[in-house]
């Protein structure tokens, strides 16, 4: 008979486990539920190098198959965040030169789920003018010499990814969103030409690009968004037009004028990354970008 009391008090004994190991899980359930911390990788372009908010941010050198790519690592409103300044804190990297794959595959080892880029572009569309921020929502891409993907070694073999809509309608609905609690002139929709630069464009450029459907022109956003969908993260841009492009502008194009227009919006942006960050509605998920790979196997680090 005591090993029958034995065997029934271990019998409660495991009850009890079960009861408060399911108790356990539902109150962790219910922690995350109500604050899920965000994963959020920010790049800024030209003139967004180094925000006064990154005060307190940790610079670490994060090594990749690619090389090395310089993040600053830090916590803000409650959600983790990396700033990757994409032409260098001095801006000392061109356009052609910048390492994307290294960007954004450090940004993944960190462990990134949505990355807002900015960026500076010239405008074909009258409509859109020096100072308006735009929520891009498509690209034509005329670069002709970066490595614009992962998948370009044997051992990855042959992928073709989905990008029918390059940046991630769900990041772009926050970033809407947010723009529209602010007074910043915007627009929600623009298409995106990508060159090669560093060169600016020529006149007659600007006119095909315009005629093809082009709204602005930079340099940047290719490769880095289709990199961002490989490595299957959720990848949106903000851009801000700094002068009108080649040939519609009256006068020659200067990275000054750039720079300078670029220093009226600094606030302005700055303003929107952190209500970006601070971002907490829920959004319907449009697009499955961390799945983004899922026919392949799914991406691997
Ligand atoms: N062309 C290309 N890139 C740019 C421009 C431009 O006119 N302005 C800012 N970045």
């Amino acid at each position: 008979s005591l090993y029958v009391y034995l065997f029934e008090l271990n019998l409660r004994n495991l009850l009890y486990v079960i009861y408060f190991s399911k108790q356990f899980s539902l109150s962790h359930l219910t922690i995350r539920e109500a604050k899920h911390m965000r994963k959020i990788a920010i790049i800024g372009g030209t003139g967004i190098d180094n925000p006064d908010t990154l005060k307190g941010f940790e610079k670490k050198i994060i090594e990749t198959p690619f090389g090395k790519a310089l993040c600053n690592i830090g916590t803000m409103s409650g959600n983790q965040v990396v700033f990757v300044s994409r032409h260098g804190v001095d801006h000392s990297v061109p356009p052609h030169k910048v390492n994307y794959r290294a960007n954004i595959w450090a940004m993944k080892s960190l462990g990134t789920e949505e990355i807002f880029a900015t960026t500076a572009v010239g405008s074909l569309n009258p409509e859109m003018k020096a100072g308006h921020f735009v929520v891009c929502d498509n690209v034509l891409d005329f670069t002709k010499s970066r490595i614009n993907t992962f998948y370009d070694s044997p051992e990855r073999g042959v992928a073709h990814c989905d990008f029918t809509y390059p940046y991630c309608p769900t990041l772009r609905e926050k970033v809407i969103k947010c723009l529209e609690k602010t007074d910043i002139t915007f627009h929600k929709h623009g298409v995106y030409v990508c060159t090669e630069g560093p060169r600016f464009e020529s006149a007659a450029e600007i006119k095909m690009f315009a005629m093809l459907g082009g709204d602005l022109v930079g340099m940047t956003n290719m490769p880095e968004s289709i990199l961002a969908r490989e490595a299957e993260m959720c990848y949106t841009n903000c851009s801000i037009v700094t002068n009108m492009a080649a040939g519609i502008s009256p006068t020659p194009l200067s990275h000054k004028e750039v720079c300078d227009a670029m220093a009226l919006s600094i606030k302005n942006m700055e303003k929107l990354i952190l209500s970006f960050i601070a971002y907490e509605e829920p959004t319907e998920a449009k697009y499955n970008c961390h799945h983004a790979m899922q026919e392949f196997g799914g991406f691997k680090l």
